[in-house]
C-alpha cells in the first residue's frame, strides 16, 4: 500500500488534485480530509489571494432545499482546469467533514464520497473551465455555520491555492408544520370572533 502511493507521487507530473479524472480519494483516502495535493507537490501552492471566488445562492441552509454553488474565475483571462469542493462546517478549525450532497453536476465534473456520499465535488476532466455550477443539498439537521471550501487548480501548470471559501450561510430551520398549523388556526379564531 505505501509503495504504491510513493511510486504515484513518483510517477506523477502534476498534483493528485490536478489528475483528469478527478483526486484519487480511493488510492489516497487522506485528500478527503487535507484537500491537498502539498503533501507531493508542496512548491507548486500558490501565495497570494486566489483569482477565484465560490458564489451561492442563499445565504442561509434549510433541510431539504437546494442550494447552488458556482466556482468562478474572478479575473479575465484565467481559467482553472482541476477543483475540489465540499461544505464544512465552520464551529472551529478542525471541522472536515464533508456535509450535505452534490448533485446536477455538470460535464467536466463529478459528485463522489468524502465522508458521505456525493460529500465532495470535483472537476473530471483537465479543460479550461471559467466557471462551473452545482446543486447542494443541505444535511438534514443545524451543523452551525457552514461555508463552502475549494482547493483550485490553475492549469495546465499545477499551480494551486487551497482553502479557497464561499461567504458562510447560516443555518435556518425550516418552518415546522405544527407551529404554522397552530398559528393559521389562532388567526382563523381570532377572525371568526372579529366577525
Ligand atoms: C434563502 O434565504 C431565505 C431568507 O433567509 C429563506 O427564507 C429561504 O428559505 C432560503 N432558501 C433556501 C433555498 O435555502
Amino acid at each position: 500500500m505505501a509503495i504504491r502511493t510513493v511510486s504515484l507521487a513518483v510517477l506523477l507530473p502534476y498534483c493528485i488534485i490536478a489528475l483528469p479524472n478527478g483526486p484519487l480519494v480511493d488510492h489516497n483516502p487522506e485528500v478527503c480530509t487535507s484537500m491537498s495535493p502539498g503533501d507531493h507537490h508542496p512548491a507548486n501552492m500558490a501565495t497570494g489571494p486566489a483569482p477565484y471566488i465560490i458564489v451561492v445562492s442563499n445565504d442561509t441552509y434549510t433541510a431539504g432545499q437546494p442550494i447552488q454553488l458556482t466556482v468562478r474565475a474572478a479575473n479575465q483571462g484565467v481559467t482553472f482546469a482541476c477543483f475540489f469542493v465540499q461544505a464544512r462546517s465552520q464551529l472551529g478549525s478542525a471541522q472536515t467533514d464533508a456535509l450535505g450532497t452534490f448533485s446536477n453536476d455538470p460535464q467536466g465534473s463529478q459528485a463522489f464520497a468524502c465522508t458521505s456520499p456525493a460529500g465532495a465535488w470535483s472537476h473530471n476532466n483537465k479543460n479550461a473551465k471559467r466557471e462551473i455550477t452545482a446543486t447542494w443539498m443541505p444535511p438534514s439537521d443545524d451543523q452551525g455555520s457552514i461555508a463552502f471550501q475549494a482547493t483550485i487548480v490553475r492549469g495546465p501548470a499545477s499551480v494551486y491555492w487551497e482553502g479557497v471559501k464561499s461567504q458562510s450561510l447560516a443555518y435556518s430551520a425550516a418552518p415546522s408544520l405544527v407551529s404554522s398549523s397552530i398559528f393559521l388556526l389562532t388567526f382563523a379564531v381570532f377572525w371568526a370572533m372579529m366577525a
